[in-house]
This record gives structure tokens, sequence and C-alpha cells, in this order.
């Protein structure tokens, strides 16, 4: 159900929300359109999500998506937003070098797209990244498990942490980003179990994706739930609608009545 008393989402509400035991409901959005449809239904935070670099861009990964195309996205969103928090994705390659080149890169997203937050993938290897930015102000969002940006450390998408030590070492990095001062933490791809235990060890919400239902919120891509996308079909992934089917089907009719000459009709010219 939709917290209506909430008429700006920020990280202090995202807080409360996990001390109230409300979950918190995340979807992705890389253009105006779809962030004021997903904000004016009620969705708690919205993610300018790197993913854009496979969903609008069509690469395979998200690492070729620049700084430049992100800000672009997110500008775009924060234009049709209000109630939600805005949330950004620092791509690949802005911030794991060093903490100077981080703290630009997140600079310039705040900047110039207006956003409320970034997102950055790792955990003890971009410590002084993350607290650098933190020291200007800049909310940051963590993310642990499976991090896109490292596929091809990875090798595959399958669930991460099923052994103790990747698990272990997890549980580390959860602990150490809320330390520093993250004020959430994606956990994308794990197994259920260990989303529950790093649920319970920290004090900030964790959002899952594939993390189990003991996550304090959850969040998917908006083009996959849609079902607008057709090849990704993980099990953590649930369908609500069939948009790729919809939206053949009525250009197919727009198509035959042009090809008709059924479209315009008398009332639908000048
Ligand atoms: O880029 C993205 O959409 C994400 C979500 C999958 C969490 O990081």
């Amino acid at each position: 159900m939709i917290n209506k008393t909430i008429t700006k989402v920020t990280t202090h509400v995202l807080q409360e929300m996990k001390l109230k035991g409300e979950k918190i409901a995340m979807l992705t959005a890389y253009d105006y359109s779809m962030g004021l449809i997903l904000d004016q239904s009620g969705i708690d935070v919205i993610l300018v999500g790197d993913s854009a670099s496979n969903v609008m861009a069509g690469h395979k990964t998200t690492l070729p998506i620049t700084l430049n195309e992100m800000i672009y996205h997110a500008s775009s969103v924060v234009r049709g937003v209000t109630r939600a928090l805005v949330v950004v994705d620092l791509p690949f390659g802005t911030y794991q070098g060093n903490s100077k080149e981080a703290l630009n890169s997140a600079i310039r997203i705040m900047k110039e797209s207006g956003a409320g937050a970034v997102k950055m993938e790792g955990g003890m290897e971009i410590k002084e990244s993350v607290e650098r930015i933190l020291t200007a102000g800049i909310p940051v969002m963590g993310h642990l498990g499976l991090m896109p940006q490292s596929i091809h450390k990875f090798g595959t998408f399958v669930v991460r942490a099923t052994e103790d030590k990747e698990a272990d070492k997890l549980i580390e990095d959860a602990i150490l980003l809320e330390k520093i001062g993250c004020f959430a933490i994606v956990l994308e791809k794990i197994p259920a179990k260990l989303g529950r235990i790093v649920t319970e060890k920290i004090k900030i919400p964790t959002i899952g994706i594939g993390a189990g239902q003991n996550a304090d919120g959850q969040v998917l891509v908006t083009h996959d739930m849609l079902g607008i996308t057709q090849e990704f079909s993980p099990r953590f992934l649930r369908r609500y609608h069939n948009l790729y089917e919809e939206i053949k089907g009525a250009v197919s009719c727009y198509i035959d009545d042009v090809k008709s000459s059924d479209f315009p009709n008398d009332k639908e010219q000048y």
C-alpha cells in the first residue's frame, strides 16, 4: 500500500521505514515519462541504473555507459519526479580508479541532474571513494552481491556468495558500508538466508534484487517487470505485464490502419 503521508522520500524516510518495518519499493527509470509514471504511482525510490546500458542502448553489459549518458538519463528522470528519492548509478570506470575522480563524478551527477543520491558497486575496494563522496555531503547507496560492473571478473551471472568465504566478505562489506555512512545497500542475487542475515546485522535498509523476502525493500528493472524485455528471465523476476506483446499488437493495428487508409478518418483531420 502507498504511504500517502510521505510527500518527499529522503534517506531519513527510508531509515524510518526500516525501523517501522515498512517495505521500500524501488524501480528503475531512464527517462522523463517513466520517471513521472513511477513517481505518480507512489514508488519510494527511482534508480537511474546503469542497466540503461542494456535496456536503453542495447549493450550486453553495463560497462560501456558513460558519465555524460548517465547524467542525461538522470536529469530527464528528475524532471518528472516530485516525491520519490532519485538515486543514480556511478558508471563503470568513474570511481574505482581514485577517490578524487570518484568525487568529481558524483559531484557532476548531483549538480547536473538534480538527483538525491548516487549508488556504487563494491565494499572494501572502494572504501576511500565512498568516504570522500560522503564527506562532500552526497548520500551513497552501496551495492553488493552480484555486481554487474564486475561481470568480467565473475565470468557468470550465477548466484553470488553461496560459499562461506564470499558470504563472510559480503557481510563484512555491508557492515563497513554502514559504518562509513552509506544510507542503504542493494543486495543482488544472493541466497535468501544471507539476505536475511545482512538485513538483521545492519541498521540501514537493504534493497534486494534476488536476495529473498527479508530484505527491507525490493528493486526490479522496470522494463523487465513490465515485460518489455523478453530475453531476461531470472528466477527473481516477477513479470507484471507483457508489454512487449501489447506494444507489438498496437503497432500492428496502426500499420494495418495506415496501409488500409482507415487512419486518419474524417474526425482525425483538420
Ligand atoms: O542498474 C541497475 O538497474 C541496478 C539494479 C539491478 C539494482 O543496479
